[in-house]
Formats: structure tokens, C-alpha cells, sequence
């Protein structure tokens, strides 16, 4: 067996090639000043807006944004289409300046599950950014990774030996550097099925800083805290 691909950071640490974030805490946010818990959801959307046009000037490659876990689909039917008809509005409103500033799109879980007309808007959202080279935005819709990596696994069979590569080869995140940095907002401490296999050497970074509330500076502040910290990949 071939050791895991060595991130960046490396033995002397180094800047973060590709951060995950688990934007946690929109509803405890809204509850804290009694409004609904669509209003946090709304907050959360600026604050994706304000990291992801920070996520450049850090120098970031692949930000992954966990927006739609697989295990959502248990919240009330009314908090999923609020956060569907976000997603929409986010796209339409958005998309030309993330287009503008060389950003490329990319989505990782199975979002051909949502409706069509969001599935539309995604993929078209896709194409138009499909050839730009600055900052991956991966944005993790319909993804959990017991399904990302049940998924691979099939996909390996077929074609011959499963093994950590061939898994890997079939991952969502394929195409992507290793993950370097894993983030989670709101006090959290747990993976909620979130990158397992990619996260397996990626640095961990929790904030009691509720998503709405979280900037770019916080982003900067975790890449940072990256930079002095030691990878040794289970060697010495
Ligand atoms: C994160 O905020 C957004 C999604 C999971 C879509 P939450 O809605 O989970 O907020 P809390 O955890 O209830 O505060
Ligand atoms: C993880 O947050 C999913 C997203 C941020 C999209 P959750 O709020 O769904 O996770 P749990 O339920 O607290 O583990
Ligand atoms: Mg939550």
C-alpha cells in the first residue's frame, strides 16, 4: 500500500492549499436574538458571500463550503425549501461576480436529487464557470461521506481492485489538492459526516464563532494557526 499524497503544510507547516468549512449555527444564531431561524439562514448566506470573496486575497485554491448535508433532509419541510430558495437567489445574485473574479464552481455530493429547476440553475452555474483558474468554491449539496464513498467504492468495483487509490480516484473531491484544514463554526466538535476519508491528515479547527458571524479575518486566523502547526503523516 502507497502512503496518503502529502498535503501542503508539509513537516514545516505552510500555507493551507484547501480548506473544508462546516458552516454551523445559523439557527442558534437567530435564536439568540429571537428572529426565525430563516433570517440566520439568510445571515449565513452573506457571511458565504463575504469568505468567499476573501478566499482569493488569502490565496486559497479549494474552498469547500458545507452547505446541504444528507442527513438535512430530516429538518422541517419549510426550514429545506427556505434553504433551497436561498440556494437559488444566492445563485442568481451571485454568479456573475464570483464568474468575474475567475472563481470556479464545483459541487461535490449528489445535488441532481434536488428539484430541477435548482438542479438547472446549478449546472448552468457550473458551465459558466467551468473554465476559470482561480479559487475552486466546492460546494457540498445533497454530500455526505458514507454515500461519496459508497458511491466510489461501486464505481472502483466495476473497473477492478478496490483499494485506497481506486477509492480515492472515484471520490467527489477527485479532481481537488488533499485537504489541509477542516473548519467548524458554533462550538461543535464533530465531523457530522463531513470529507472522512479526505480529513483522515487534514488539521482541525474549531471556533465557538456562529456562522453568521464568521468573516474572512476568521478564515485568515485559521490558515494562520495552519501555518505553525506540525504534519508528520504518522512518520517522525
Ligand atoms: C447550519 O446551521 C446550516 C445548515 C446545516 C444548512 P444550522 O441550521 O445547523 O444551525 P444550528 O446548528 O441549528 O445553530
Ligand atoms: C452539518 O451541520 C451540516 C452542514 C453544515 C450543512 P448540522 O447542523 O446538520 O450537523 P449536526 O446535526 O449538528 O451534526
Ligand atoms: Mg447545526
Amino acid at each position: 500500500m502507497t502512503v496518503p499524497a502529502v498535503a501542503s503544510g508539509g513537516p514545516e507547516g505552510g500555507r493551507a492549499r484547501h480548506v473544508a468549512i462546516i458552516m454551523d449555527g445559523n439557527g442558534r444564531w437567530a435564536k439568540k436574538r429571537h428572529l426565525p431561524r430563516a433570517v440566520g439562514h439568510q445571515r449565513g448566506v452573506e457571511a458565504v458571500r463575504k469568505v468567499v470573496r476573501g478566499a482569493e486575497g488569502l490565496g486559497l485554491e479549494v474552498l469547500t463550503l458545507y452547505a446541504f448535508s444528507t442527513e438535512n433532509w430530516r429538518r422541517p419541510e419549510e426550514e429545506i425549501s427556505d434553504l433551497m430558495g436561498l440556494m437559488k437567489r444566492f445563485i442568481l445574485s451571485d454568479l456573475e461576480e464570483m464568474a468575474e473574479n475567475n472563481i470556479r464552481l464545483k459541487i461535490i455530493g449528489d445535488y441532481k436529487a434536488f428539484a430541477p429547476d435548482v438542479v438547472e440553475l446549478i449546472d448552468n452555474a457550473l458551465a459558466h464557470t467551468a473554465s476559470n483558474t482561480g479559487t475552486t468554491i466546492a460546494v457540498a449539496l445533497n454530500y455526505g461521506s458514507m454515500d461519496e464513498i459508497a458511491r466510489a467504492a461501486s464505481k472502483a468495483a466495476s473497473e477492478g481492485p478496490i483499494t485506497p487509490e481506486t477509492i480515492a480516484a472515484h471520490l467527489d473531491t477527485a479532481d481537488l489538492p488533499p485537504l489541509d484544514l477542516l473548519i467548524r463554526t458554533s462550538g461543535e466538535e464533530r465531523l457530522s459526516n463531513f470529507l472522512l476519508w479526505q480529513a483522515a491528515y487534514a488539521e482541525l479547527w474549531f471556533t465557538d464563532v456562529l456562522w453568521p458571524d464568521f468573516t474572512a479575518e476568521h478564515l485568515k486566523q485559521a490558515m494562520d494557526a495552519f501555518a505553525t502547526r506540525e504534519r508528520r503523516y504518522g512518520g517522525r
